[in-house]
């Protein structure tokens, strides 16, 4: 517990655009009475790419603007970020808020559900190079064979509006047949923009392998770390604020695709 936290203050959310929207929106389902602030660094998007240096500084710096919010807590909703700059996050947020990230909450979850199996990761370029979900999960269980590979193509596929359709379809397959996933018992979608192709990772395994999205397991995991004195206690929720580094109309609309509704986006222009 924080000391001088008060239940009703905000939770701020962030990511290099907006695929983070599917965490805030399954956190949204889990905990109606939460107010959130998301913030999209449209303006350096995508993370995946890169150098790790950069992606500490811009998200602490956006830390900031969440902690000058008054957030309660700040969750990376981008596993680039989660992998690169949790450390930095948590520094910033010390005694002010509860820094959560998107890998952590995965890894718990795969380690107690899954024994003598093989789970594949699949992600950036960032988040794959790093080995973080190799190194997590093993410290945790050491009978699960992790192999990982990078899917640079998925996210901005996504982001551009491109699931569900035989491009995606082609490109998804693609990945999914290369060597190193071959005999895998499960999948870590391990990119926040990847719950949108989860259907058709789904359809390419035919049920033979289980499909781990992490929007669910980190909104029960958030639920979890606010029990007690830090959830809201009213019902009178407060409005959520959803704000991007750079506006244009093309982001605002394909909020509808993440967050399930159509978003009013504001720009914060923190770089300036
Ligand atoms: N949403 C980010 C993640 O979870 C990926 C998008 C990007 O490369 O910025 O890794």
């Amino acid at each position: 517990m924080i000391k001088g936290v008060d239940n009703k203050q905000p939770i701020g959310i962030f990511d290099s655009g907006i695929g983070g929207l599917t965490v805030a929106n399954a956190i949204n389902q889990i905990l109606p009475n939460e107010q959130l602030i998301y913030f999209g660094d449209t303006a350096h998007l995508p993370y995946g790419d890169k150098s790790a240096e950069s992606i500490k500084h811009y998200s602490e710096r956006i830390t900031d603007f969440l902690l000058a919010q008054d957030c309660k807590m700040v969750i990376i909703a981008c596993n680039t970020a989660s992998s690169v700059a949790f450390k930095n996050v948590v520094e910033r947020t010390k005694g002010k808020a509860i820094a959560v990230n998107v890998i952590d909450p995965v890894a718990e979850y795969v380690a107690t559900k899954f024994n003598d199996d093989k789970v594949g990761v699949i992600g950036t370029k960032g988040t794959i190079n790093s080995r973080i979900y190799v190194r997590k999960i093993q410290s945790l269980n050491k009978s699960i064979k992790v192999t990982s590979l990078a899917t640079p193509l998925l996210a901005p596929m996504v982001e551009e509006g491109y699931y569900n359709n035989y491009i995606s379809q082609t490109i998804i397959d693609s990945y999914l047949s290369k060597k190193s996933l071959d005999r895998i018992n499960a999948l870590i979608l391990a990119c926040t923009h990847y719950p949108l192709i989860k259907p058709e990772v789904e359809k390419y395994y035919q049920n033979r392998v289980s499909i781990i999205d992490s929007a669910e397991i980190v909104a029960n995991y958030v639920k979890m770390k606010l029990k007690g004195k830090m959830a809201v206690s009213s019902r009178r929720r407060l409005k959520h604020r959803f704000y991007v580094s750079d506006f244009t109309g093309s982001f605002e609309k394909s909020t509808k695709i993440f967050f399930k509704n159509k978003l009013h986006l504001d720009e914060a222009r923190i770089w300036d």
